[in-house]
């Protein structure tokens, strides 16, 4: 037996690398196997003179022993399925974090506009996006041959009879079905999606959002309508903010008004958002028509109320200076993330 020999495995028991268990077990064979190179040593051992075998007897010894642990400690290291080469993996890694997304712009002002009215006392109310033309016009008291009702303008799921399936048109359509379902005193608010065959632009789309807002009670007046607005402007845009109303024609208000906000970019010097004129244009309002509550049972004699309905787009590119309504559709996750914590302006 050479010294030479015991020093050699010892040096290769240290530089000894396995990238899987089989390959562990290959050099556990190799080492301490029935043929293996340590066990033959053994064998040997018996031919030593007996004046060596103190000492060869404990250096194999402990080169059997190296050899063991440094099994021990290999196979210890991987973590594999069976022989395969898979990577090794620290069970004990923190895992990978999980990326956030955010939400979408639209929905962030839907959700400040419903939690600004729930302040006043009002209900979130939905209804269907397919919808008849009873809701969505006559109950509105649309006259039959509106332009509104005009394949121009409304996708018809099926048209040809009395009462066609269309796409709803405008979330007014809720206001019917409240006043259908709900008692007097209502106030509501109707977030939805609407509707509308027009040629896809920066300033139109086919599809957009909006909020309708119903509130009926005995003696509500226009001034409440006007406060109503108001409050809601200096929530939505900031306490400076000034409205005013322009007198305009809705079949289902009466009076009805245009709400503009003061610019909020150039704080009414005038600007090209708001095209040189100071103000930007937020909403359509009035006073419900009297043949609206009745169409719906609503005495109109003992109650009056006040409408109101808005883009959540539009707001939302006034809010965010947004020059392109195709942003909000094209899922640009670029424009998205801009969203994940929305900026005030
Ligand atoms: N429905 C109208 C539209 O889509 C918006 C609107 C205007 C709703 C006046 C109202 C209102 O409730 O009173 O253009």
């Amino acid at each position: 037996m050479k010294r030479e020999d015991i020093e050699r495995i010892a040096a290769l028991i240290g530089d000894l690398k396995c990238k899987t268990q089989k390959e562990v077990e290959e050099a556990r064979v190799r080492l301490l196997g029935k043929k293996g190179e340590i066990t033959a040593l053994f064998d040997e051992f018996r031919t030593v003179d007996k004046a060596q075998k103190a000492e060869f007897g404990k250096a194999l010894n402990e080169l059997k022993q190296k050899a063991a642990s440094k099994i021990e400690e290999l196979k210890g290291a991987i973590v594999d399925t069976g022989g395969s080469d898979a990577p090794k993996m620290d069970l004990s890694m923190p895992g990978d974090p999980l990326e956030l997304g955010s939400r979408h712009p639209v929905s962030i002002v839907r959700q400040e506009i419903v939690d600004i009215f729930h302040k006043f006392g009002y209900d979130v109310a939905e209804g269907p996006e397919i919808e008849d033309d009873y809701h969505v016009f006559e109950a509105l008291n649309f006259p039959p041959n509106h332009p509104a009702r005009d394949m121009q303008d409304t996708f018809f799921v099926s048209a040809g009879h009395l009462n066609p399936i269309l796409l709803r048109t405008h979330t007014s359509s809720v206001q019917v079905r409240t006043m259908e379902k709900m008692d007097v005193p209502i106030r509501v608010i109707c977030p939805g999606r609407v509707f509308r065959n027009e040629a896809i632009s920066a300033r139109a789309h086919c599809i957009f959002h909006q909020v309708e807002g119903l509130y009926i009670d005995e003696n509500v007046t226009f001034a409440d309508l006007k406060q109503a607005i108001l409050l809601f402007a200096r929530e939505i845009f900031g306490p400076d903010t000034q409205i005013r109303m322009r007198p305009s024609y809705f079949p289902f208000t009466e009076p009805s008004a245009e709400v503009d906000v003061s610019c909020n970019i150039c704080h009414g010097k005038g600007c090209n958002i708001c095209k040189g004129t100071g103000w930007l244009e937020i909403l359509g309002c009035g006073m419900v028509d009297p043949n609206v509550l009745e169409a719906s049972g609503i005495d109109s004699k003992r109650y009056s109320g006040f409408a109101f309905g808005m883009g959540l787009e539009r707001i939302a590119m006034l809010k965010w200076r947004v020059n392109d309504l195709r942003h909000y559709f094209e899922n640009d996750m670029r424009f998205l993330r801009e969203f994940s914590t929305a900026p005030e302006v």
